[in-house]
């Protein structure tokens, strides 16, 4: 199998379903899935599943990723840290084609709680089915490429910050877990 049909995917537990009928789905497209997990509905943190499935594309284990979590916005956020990922969140084919066609994307998010399994699918199918454009995109892509050169180098350099922490933030009622 060509390694253009390899594909990573990674779900938190509020889209371990969608994940599953995803894996099904990419099958009958003839792709074999990496599952990063997680292997059941029980409450994980989705940075712990992204991070991974993000750190397989930048490093050419795999071309392309899908991430899933309850609303995709996590999902995106974690993988966008990983220099040579480009992760786009899609609830629309329009976006998800784009994603590709103009941006490059080499990873795919997706929220399970925002979209159902029909429109998923088709998401996935679009955002496969759809070649970069290059040309002046390619231009703009290699802007991102260049940043990410300048802030890292410069980060590195900096040493360890120490930004704003979510858990400084005391727990509400009716979390979903
Ligand atoms: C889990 O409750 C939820 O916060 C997570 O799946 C995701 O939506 C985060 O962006």
């Amino acid at each position: 199998m060509g390694s253009e049909k390899r594909l990573a995917i990674g779900a938190d537990h509020a889209a371990y379903h969608m994940k599953e009928e995803l894996k099904l789905f990419l099958k009958e497209l003839g792709y074999e899935c990496v599952d990063f997990g997680t292997h059941s509905a029980e409450a994980v943190d989705y940075p712990d599943i992204v991070f991974p499935v993000a750190r397989a594309v930048a490093s050419g284990e795999v071309p392309r990723a899908i991430v899933l979590c309850g609303t995709g916005i996590g999902s995106a956020m974690v993988a966008n840290k990983v220099p040579g990922v480009r992760a786009s969140l899609c609830h629309d084919t329009f976006s998800a084609k784009h994603a590709r066609a103009h941006n490059d994307a080499n990873v795919l998010a997706m929220g399970a709680r925002v979209i159902g399994m029909g429109l998923a699918c088709e998401i996935v199918r679009e955002w496969l089915a759809a070649e970069f454009e290059g040309g002046r995109h390619a231009r703009r892509v290699d802007k991102i490429v260049r940043l990410e050169e300048q802030l890292f180098t410069v980060e590195a350099r900096r040493g360890p910050t120490s930004p704003p922490r979510a858990k400084e933030h005391p727990p509400r009622e009716n979390q979903e877990g």
